[in-house]
């Protein structure tokens, strides 16, 4: 993972990185919540850099890409013959952290048969590969994040509670942009000078960037910069070249097939539900598993 500056200007994200060495410096599990884009995978790669582990490995595994039948030889590992297609032994991702970081990312997608392997492989730091039998031992610090309310996960019987008080011996909340806007602006210049094309914002885009609602948070200011500074003719980027509000166009003329009509409901609802997976799928009468795999579908498009 590639190493990246982190802007801080709202007292909230001030704070944060006053106290992020000391947090580092701790062998205690981190658990960084907020809602999407707003920067955790960032804040936990800078944790490890500033840790004592930083020269250890930093390893990362996302929770909601690896299917469930695949999710414990990731982990885990897997011997030799453990089930049909291991050809060989396989180091799964906590042997490969050990001495190091292990960020579990999107914790909150891991499924429940596997949280009491996964409790016992972090309370101890000890577990065994698939189809193994010597228990391994590891030290391995361990970041998670989740977008979702783990709360309303524990209570749905979705998360293990003490699991999860496993993995939040500290807490970190990234608030969403729209609640520290002090960040907005220094964002948008970090974005403008990173890239070859040298443009400025114009005063009235300034203040449509701060009134803005940010649903997508940084990522979504991210990509909306990088598009005015495209498709903007002049020096100044307009409001106009920002084009807030305005949905992707794609093929708006054309009568939409019904996988994609399909797609924009789910992601619709999705987004209605403040990325709530597990309400979404309630609303929509289908089971989480189900909206998963259509989500990864769409993120491969
Ligand atoms: N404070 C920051 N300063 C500069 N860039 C940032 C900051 N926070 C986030 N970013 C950038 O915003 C984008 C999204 O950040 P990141 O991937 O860490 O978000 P996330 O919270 O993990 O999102 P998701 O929940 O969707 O996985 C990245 O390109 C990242 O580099
Ligand atoms: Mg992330």
């Amino acid at each position: 993972m590639q190493k990246k500056m982190i802007i801080a200007e709202s007292p909230a994200m001030k704070h944060l990185l006053q106290n992020l060495s000391k947090i580092a410096a701790s062998h205690s599990s981190i658990f960084i919540s907020g809602e999407s884009g707003t920067g955790k995978e960032v804040i936990a790669q800078a944790i490890h850099s500033l840790s004592p582990r930083a020269d250890a490995p930093f390893i990362k595994v996302n929770c909601a890409a690896v299917p469930d039948t695949l999710i414990e030889s990731e982990f885990f590992g897997h011997e030799r013959g453990a089930f049909t297609g291991a050809i060989s032994r396989r180091i799964g991702r906590f042997e490969s952290a050990d001495t190091g970081t292990l960020l579990l990312d999107e914790i909150s997608e891991i499924p429940l048969t596997l949280q009491p392997k996964l409790l016992r492989a972090v309370q101890e730091q000890e577990f065994e590969r698939v189809g193994g039998r010597d228990p391994i031992k590891v030290n391995v610090r361990f970041l998670s994040t989740s977008n979702r309310n783990m709360q309303e996960a524990i209570e749905q019987n979705l998360f293990r509670e003490d699991l999860y008080y496993r993995l939040n011996v500290v807490p970190i909340y990234l608030l969403p942009l729209r609640e520290r806007k002090e960040d907005i602006l220094p964002l948008a210049d970090y974005f403008l000078a990173n890239h070859a094309i040298q443009k400025t914002l114009s005063e009235e885009a300034k203040k449509a960037l701060l009134e803005y609602s940010w649903r997508g948070n940084i990522r979504e200011l991210s990509n909306l910069i990088e598009r005015a500074l495209v498709m903007s003719n002049n020096e100044v980027i307009t409001p106009e070249d920002l084009a807030l509000n305005r949905s992707i166009p794609f093929s708006a003329k054309k009568t939409p097939t019904l996988k994609q009509l399909e797609r924009r409901h789910i992601l619709h609802t999705l987004k209605e539900l403040g990325n709530n997976r597990t309400r979404t799928a309630k609303m929509l009468g289908i089971s989480i598993r189900t909206l998963r795999n259509k989500l990864r579908d769409y993120a491969k498009l």
